[in-house]
């Protein structure tokens, strides 16, 4: 008798424990639904803010015809806020900025800093970052590439967006600048001594870049595309030059 009560209500109590146990989980389940939606709406809000910030720091007219205008915002967002491509991709620091946010200005936290971008050098390429690898003798100079569209419309010297995918996720030069020099030789002024890897972009951070999404690689495809060509001129430098639409 004894054990048969004892039965019984260990009985119940595992029944009840069942219910709670399913209860819970039920409820973690819907309240994962909702964070889970929550999070959507905010990556939704989130994106649809950066592609409005995008449009408004975007320094030159974009050409939106048959572009994907939510892509380009986005891709203006990460090129121009987030990853300083013209920082390094336009001609010389002293001709990047008409209006130089670096210079002294009325010190006031509410005010912005003036900041103009220079549209006539904007991701044109054509900056000498100096001998590679010895900062002083190394008669390779690298030279960030001309990144604007071509007369047909793609982006840095017509690469495909597989192309560009490759790049950015792995430095793959494809223009071979400047092959690795040939084992005991003296560098010369066309290729990159070993250990480094001539097959590979140097100095371009595509190492931080490798890990982005496929979604942002897109992005930036697509702005690169919808910015103006310029044709850039460096001495020696004849792979930088770009046949621009008439
Ligand atoms: C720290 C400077 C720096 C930054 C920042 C930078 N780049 Fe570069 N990039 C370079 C240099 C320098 C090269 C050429 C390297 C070489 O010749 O080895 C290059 C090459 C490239 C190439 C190869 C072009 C071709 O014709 O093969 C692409 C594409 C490119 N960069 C895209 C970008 C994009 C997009 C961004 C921003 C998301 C960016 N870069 C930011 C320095 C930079």
């Amino acid at each position: 008798m004894l054990n048969r009560q004892f039965n019984n209500r260990l009985a119940t109590a595992a029944a009840f424990s069942a219910v709670a146990i399913l209860g819970l989980s039920l409820s973690a389940l819907s309240g994962r639904a909702s964070d889970d939606r929550d999070r959507d709406r905010d990556d939704r809000n989130d994106e649809d803010r950066k592609i409005l910030i995008g449009f408004r720091e975007a320094p030159v007219t974009l050409n939106l015809v048959r572009k994907n205008r939510n892509l380009v915002g986005l891709g203006s967002y990460i090129v121009n806020v987030m990853s300083d491509c013209n920082g390094c991709h336009s001609m010389d620091p002293a001709t990047e900025f008409t209006g130089n946010p670096y210079l002294f200005a009325p010190p006031s936290l509410t005010v912005r800093q003036t900041k103009k971008i220079n549209p006539a050098t904007y991701l044109g390429g054509g900056r000498d970052f100096g001998p590679f690898p010895a900062p002083d003798k190394s008669p390779l100079h690298i030279y960030s590439r001309n990144l604007t569209p071509d007369n047909t419309g793609k982006p840095e010297g017509g690469h495909s967006f597989s192309d560009f995918t490759v790049i950015m996720r792995t430095g793959h030069d494809f223009d071979k600048i400047h092959p690795t020099c040939p084992p005991n030789s003296a560098q010369t002024a066309t290729c990159v001594p070993y250990p480094f890897d001539g097959s590979r972009l140097q100095i371009m951070p595509w190492s931080v870049y490798q890990d982005m999404t496929e979604h942002d690689l897109r992005a930036i495809y697509e702005f690169l595309s919808a910015i103006p060509c310029i044709d850039t001129v460096v001495e020696g430098q004849k792979h930088l030059r770009n046949t621009c639409p008439k």
